[in-house]
């Protein structure tokens, strides 16, 4: 078969969002197609997560609506990737046999030849008519197994599917995610990431800058780095591990804090603030650089000293709290208490929060109800706690029991769904009424703006309910679902009817706060910049406003 068309859906977190980028690159320079149509489609490749149970049903359900696919197109490969194929492996076959394929977030290099594999064994078995027996048996090379866990070390191939990464000016809207640092090590008793992503490794600092650089010069204006506990990372040059030239991931170690708290004096380390330092140094041309995940534990003040010396570095911060109750926090395994939380806070925003000059410090958070043994007393004092910190927003999640935690084996699930769905919904009123508050605080100020794409609002207008556009290369493609990683596949120019008014546009704050205004004119050349944006109104969920005068406009 020649260039067989491949459906790639990504669900959950901005890791997996890169991780299907890096697949997608892999994939189309082996000369595959891709299409936005699973119906159209030779290869449907879903990069699944499994942090919650709600995620995974998700792809549950997508499995079960290709079961006719599969029996009307015989010669269909269908992939699990991802958080769910590391954890349920063979159990995920048994239960959907119309799964060829699966590749755990540890094995992604290897995703081509197991597609190869798939590809060649489903035409030959259709071609000799035998289409009910499964190609699974040539591609699974799939999960029993934690063997991300064993790429933690030194001969980790997946570093080369990062640096392997094809960087193109028409692949990116101006905003691409770098990984810093893979896997987790902190084992909080109701996450499942430790167990699918695998142990902590450290990218090599000349890596991560290196691949900056090269979005940078690929025209990127914005880079996120990510990790799981992003503040931990840490490499020592002195241990680095070099195989076939290419320096080698490190394996975390128990946090050793900044830099100038190292006990491995003499040694020469990156610090997470060094590393963020230099990325601001020496790629000058990206005017944006943010992190996520932080890790409420050890951030240290050397990175809120870089942060407020580097004006290009984002006065946005997204630490997840996850309850209000030391108790609570314990059982979690989290490593802190309220007090401790609240303390970082406090340092942070001395830092790094000067509205008067622009740049108000807006910090994110994650928080979750019902976990086991969670009591009124214990929800009540995490209702206190948002009060107390006001985030810019906060995500609540619903304790969800996950297989293989030590929560899951250990505790009961003992918080009813009646009482998870009130404290959820009372948590949610809270932070409405915080972040409109926050929202409203900001009007009549000026910030600069990264103009994403058209809103869904026009785009809905023009008949088009679920996408984004974006510019490419001088013309606008519409990436439907917002998941379309090929610009050229589905390229179509959406103009603005004269009858039905301006186009609107959203974009970012470095704070990220959502900000909607609109074009003046031909939208596309507004897309992929910074520029600044007047607040006129606010809501909970975002800023409109409209563009200020544009000498100001940069990028
Ligand atoms: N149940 C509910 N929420 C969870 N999270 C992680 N695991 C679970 C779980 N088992 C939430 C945490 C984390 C975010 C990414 O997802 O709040 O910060
Ligand atoms: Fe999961 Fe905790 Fe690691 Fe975050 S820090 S990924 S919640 S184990």
């Amino acid at each position: 078969m020649t260039n067989p068309a491949v459906y790639l859906e990504t669900f959950g977190c901005q890791m997996n969002e890169l991780d299907s980028q890096l697949v997608h690159g892999a994939l189309r320079r082996l000369g595959y197609a891709f299409t936005q149509d699973p119906d159209a489609a030779d290869v449907v490749l879903y990069n699944t997560c499994s942090v919650r149970e709600q995620a995974e049903q998700k792809v549950w359900s997508r499995l079960g609506e290709l079961k006719h696919a599969k029996h009307d197109r015989p010669h269909l490969v269908v992939g699990v990737l991802g958080c769910l194929a590391e954890r349920d492996g063979l159990d995920l076959i048994r239960r959907m046999p119309v799964v060829d394929l699966l590749c755990g977030p540890g094995e992604l290099d290897k995703l081509p030849t197991l597609l190869d594999n798939a590809l060649r064994t489903r035409i030959a078995l259709a071609q000799a008519g035998e289409h009910q027996r499964s190609a699974r048996q040539a591609a699974l090379q799939g999960s029993t197994s934690r063997r991300s866990a064993t790429l933690a070390a030194a001969q980790d191939d997946l570093e080369l599917l990062d640096l392997s990464r094809a960087i193109s000016p028409t692949d990116h809207n101006g905003s691409a995610y770098v990984r810093i640092t893979r896997g987790c090590n902190k084992f909080c008793t109701y996450c499942v990431v430790p167990f699918t992503r695998g142990a902590e490794i450290h990218r090599p600092p000349e890596h991560i800058i290196d691949e900056c650089k090269r979005l940078a010069d690929a025209g990127v204006l914005e880079v996120t780095l990510l990790g799981q506990t992003v503040n931990h990372y840490r490499f020592e040059h002195d241990a680095a591990v070099a195989v076939g030239g290419v320096v080698q991931p490190q394996k975390g170690r128990s946090y050793a804090g900044g830099h100038r708290r190292d006990p491995f004096q003499g040694h020469r380390v990156t610090t997470f603030a060094d590393l963020l330092f230099r990325i601001h140094e020496e790629v000058p041309a990206l005017q944006r650089i943010r992190f996520v995940t932080s890790y409420p534990r050890d951030f240290g003040d050397d990175i809120l000293d870089v942060m407020r010396q580097c004006p290009r570095l984002c006065r946005y911060l997204h630490v997840p709290v996850q309850s209000g109750s030391d108790r609570i926090l314990k059982a979690m395994n989290r490593g802190y208490t309220v007090g401790e939380y609240l303390e970082f806070l406090g340092r942070a925003r001395a830092a790094l929060h000067q509205p008067d000059l622009g740049r108000p410090l807006m910090i994110s958070a994650d928080v979750i109800v019902g976990f086991p043994g969670e009591t009124e007393d214990d929800f009540n004092a995490t209702a206190a706690l948002l009060e107390n910190a006001r985030f810019k927003s906060c995500f609540i999640f619903k304790y969800s029991p996950r297989p293989g935690t030590v929560a899951f084996d250990r505790l009961p699930d003992d918080v009813s769904e009646a009482d998870k769905r009130r404290r959820n919904n009372h948590l949610l009123a809270i932070q409405t009424r915080i972040s409109d508050d926050i929202s409203r605080e900001l009007i009549g100020e000026t910030f600069e703006v990264f103009v994403e794409g058209v809103s869904r609002k026009t785009l809905k207008r023009q008949g088009l309910s679920h996408g984004q556009i974006r510019k490419t290369g001088g013309a606008v493609a519409i990436t439907v679902g917002g998941r379309s990683l090929d610009p050229h596949a589905e390229a179509a120019c959406a103009t603005a009817p004269a009858d039905e008014g301006p186009v609107q546009l959203s974009g970012r704050t470095e704070g990220d706060n959502i900000v909607f205004f609109n074009a003046p004119d031909d939208p596309a050349p507004w897309i992929g910049r910074i520029v600044p944006v007047r607040i006129t109104q606010a809501d909970r969920l975002s800023l409109h406003g409209e563009l200020a005068p544009t000498d100001l406009t940069r990028g």
